[in-house]
């Protein structure tokens, strides 16, 4: 028999992917353009590709059991010692093992939102008790998020889906009046002007979770790391699985920061289109733009909207319906930023369905 809470767990809801198009719309998969999952339109450069490619000699062996090697580039990336690193399958697996490590059945966990839906099925499989508290476009007031005891609390910055960061200020009052641990999600930070990894030296109880699938580009070869002090570490190295990333992806993400420079100006791209297509999407009518320092714009369309979607599908763009999320009122859109091309396509058919539905 199933634990009772796997009956009440809606399973992550990932959008829809090429395929899925294919089937529903006869428009070939690879034609396709995904600016539904935060991606990174860009594939890594041809030394990455090498890495990839000369770690087929190896693959006849297990990686190395705590990946010294991925450990101190990442150090050295970030200026951290490589006891406060913990890497995993993604950041997804990092913030499961964090909860696997601190949550007990009934400890309170706090999730602003609207936020990563994954916070909340992750709190459920440790049978925790949520508070959800809701910010209006993740404005996190600290006061109103400490009102009362928690034993986890998690903060995305930049958040998914509204594209704001928290102010250092805020993170630090955070910080400083709760002895819960703080789980700081900065999937998106690389594209932000804010990262709160140097407020671990003076913080215990903070833990940021990075990822390597949109500024490194590698969603599918899933990695990411914990940065936190090294009790949390230690803690978290016990619970993860021997050899829970691949030879091939510890590889290809070592030399996709040795390539930092290439990745560097793909960010700096990502941005200036963000601030390209914001700017468009603001002139439109009967829309609102939510201000973002990540690599996608939420939008809000007034009125009630079905069709969307699927008109935006039928013509090959994947577009993430967040219509519906907690602490969303109304019809909103996530797109993801991508190529110039792209992002003007998605724009003129938007355009043409707000003049003309
Ligand atoms: C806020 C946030 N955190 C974590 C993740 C998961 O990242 P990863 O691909 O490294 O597991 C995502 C993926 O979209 C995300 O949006």
């Amino acid at each position: 028999m199933v634990r009772g809470v796997i009956h009440i767990i809606n399973p992550y809801d990932p959008g829809s992917f090429p395929e899925d198009i294919e089937k529903r719309y006869g428009v070939k998969s690879s034609d396709v353009i995904s600016l539904s999952s935060n991606e990174n339109p860009f594939l890594p450069p041809d030394n990455v590709k090498r890495a990839y490619n000369d770690s087929f000699k190896f693959i006849n062996r297990y990686p190395h059991p705590v990946y010294r090697d991925l450990k101190e580039r990442i150090s050295d990336l970030i200026n951290v010692d490589s006891e406060n690193i913990a890497v995993g399958n993604g950041a997804s697996e990092i913030l499961k093992m964090i909860c696997e490590v601190h949550l007990e059945a009934f400890d309170p966990v706090t999730i602003p939102i609207p936020g990563y839906t994954l916070y909340a099925i992750l709190s459920m499989m440790m049978d925790a008790s949520i508070r959800f508290i809701d910010f209006p476009e993740y404005q996190i007031d600290p006061e109103k998020l400490l009102e009362k005891r928690s034993k986890l609390i998690f903060i995305c910055s930049p958040n998914n889906p509204t594209g704001n960061s928290v102010p250092e200020s805020v993170m630090r009052k955070i910080l400083r009046n709760t002895d819960a641990i703080v789980v700081v999600d900065e999937a998106y930070s690389d594209f932000s002007k804010t990262s709160h990894i140097k407020l671990i030296d003076e913080f215990d109880n903070l833990v940021v979770v990075k990822s390597f699938s949109k500024f490194f580009s590698l969603a599918g070869l899933r990695v990411g790391y914990a940065v936190g002090n090294q009790e949390t570490i230690q803690s978290i190295e016990k619970v993860r699985l021997p050899f829970n990333i691949s030879t091939i992806s510890a590889k290809v993400a070592e030399a996709c920061i040795e390539s930092i420079d290439y990745f560097n100006e793909i960010r700096d791209y990502i941005i200036r289109e963000r601030e390209r297509i914001s700017k468009k999407l603001e002139k439109m009518e009967r829309l609102k733009v939510y201000p973002s320092d990540a690599n996608f714009i939420l939008f809000r369309i007034e009125g009630e909207d079905r069709e969307i979607k699927e008109r935006f599908e039928r013509k090959g763009i994947i577009l993430r319906n967040v219509t519906g999320l907690m602490g969303l009122d109304g019809t909103h859109f996530r797109v993801t930023v991508g190529k110039k091309e792209h992002n003007d396509m998605f724009l003129q058919i938007l355009q043409d369905y707000l003049e003309h539905r």
